[in-house]
């Protein structure tokens, strides 16, 4: 007599367990949901959400109702010490806003000094204004630049005057850096074949 009633709890513990497992499926959830509220999505169907912060992107995929989150990096090129979130190398904690130093000093705290590695500067390099070329923190172009092509100069050289050269005739297309080295030279334009 003991016996078959410990027997029977047990059945009785089985079957709620295994109706617990069936009421937690995403399927048995679903059609309770839909049936309490219209426009719940259904979960079987492969829904994508991407949203972004300045460093992450999350990349939050619902397959088969059961979320799986990723944490990816977005299609920018981070600046290493930007993504590494080392902020204080270049910032003063208390007054993020601007940099705590001048620019170039800033950057040749990590990169070499142009004005050692060359002796004529391009004017922008001369005064550091690197940040007319460069960001700073992320780009999707390579070498962190802010422009492609001919625009990242012609931004500042006005087309008429380049054209006007006759050393330009013919380039087209061609990336003004496959001649001129964008920091400086040993030569007044800084040509690569020289
Ligand atoms: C390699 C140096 C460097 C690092 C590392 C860096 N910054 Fe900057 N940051 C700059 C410079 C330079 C500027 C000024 C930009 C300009 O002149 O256009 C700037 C500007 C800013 C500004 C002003 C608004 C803007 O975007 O122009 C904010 C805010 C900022 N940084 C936040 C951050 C945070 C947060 C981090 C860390 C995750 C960080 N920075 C890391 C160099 C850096
Ligand atoms: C705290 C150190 C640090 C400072 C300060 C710093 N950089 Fe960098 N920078 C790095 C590192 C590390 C790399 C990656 C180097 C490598 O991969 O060889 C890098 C790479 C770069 C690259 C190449 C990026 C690429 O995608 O290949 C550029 C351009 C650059 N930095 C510009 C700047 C400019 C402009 C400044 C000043 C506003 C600056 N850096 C200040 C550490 C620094
Ligand atoms: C006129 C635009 C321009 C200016 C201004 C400029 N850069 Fe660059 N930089 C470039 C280009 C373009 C590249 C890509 C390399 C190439 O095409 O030769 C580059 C590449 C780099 C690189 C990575 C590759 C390398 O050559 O080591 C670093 C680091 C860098 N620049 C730092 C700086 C710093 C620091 C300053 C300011 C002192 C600066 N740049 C100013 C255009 C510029
Ligand atoms: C932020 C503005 C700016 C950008 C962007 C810029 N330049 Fe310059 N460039 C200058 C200044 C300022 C001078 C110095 C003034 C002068 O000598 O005419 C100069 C001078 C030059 C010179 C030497 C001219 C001479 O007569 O001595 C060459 C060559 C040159 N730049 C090529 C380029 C190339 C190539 C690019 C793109 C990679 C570029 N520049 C992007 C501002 C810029
Ligand atoms: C095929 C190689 C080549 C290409 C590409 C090229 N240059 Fe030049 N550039 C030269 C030569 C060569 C000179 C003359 C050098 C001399 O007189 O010693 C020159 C001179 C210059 C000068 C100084 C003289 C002047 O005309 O004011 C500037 C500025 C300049 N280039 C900018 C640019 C810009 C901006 C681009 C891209 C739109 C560009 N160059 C593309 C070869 C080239």
């Amino acid at each position: 007599m003991h016996q078959d009633k410990h027997k029977h709890i047990n059945y009785l513990l089985f079957i709620i367990a295994l109706l617990l497992l069936w009421a937690c499926t995403p399927k048995f959830s679903y059609s309770v949901r839909s049936f309490l509220f219209d426009g719940v999505p259904n979960p079987y169907e492969v829904e994508v959400t991407v949203i972004k912060d300045s460093l992450y992107t999350i990349d939050s995929t619902l397959v088969n109702g059961i979320s799986m989150t990723s944490f990816v990096r977005n299609e920018f090129n981070l600046h290493t010490p930007y993504g590494k979130r080392e902020c204080a190398k270049c910032h003063d904690r208390n007054d993020m806003d601007k940099p705590r130093l001048p620019l170039p000093d800033l950057c040749n705290q990590c990169h070499e000094d142009y004005n050692k590695t060359y002796k004529i500067l391009h004017g922008p390099v001369a005064s550091g204004d690197c940040t007319q070329c460069h960001s700073p923190h992320q780009s999707k172009l390579k070498n962190l630049l802010l422009r492609s092509g001919q625009e990242l100069c012609l931004n500042c050289h006005t087309t008429p005057l380049v054209l006007a050269n006759k050393d330009h005739d013919n380039i087209e297309n061609t990336n003004c850096t496959s001649c001129h080295n964008p920091h400086g030279g040993n030569n007044d334009m800084f040509l690569l074949m020289k």
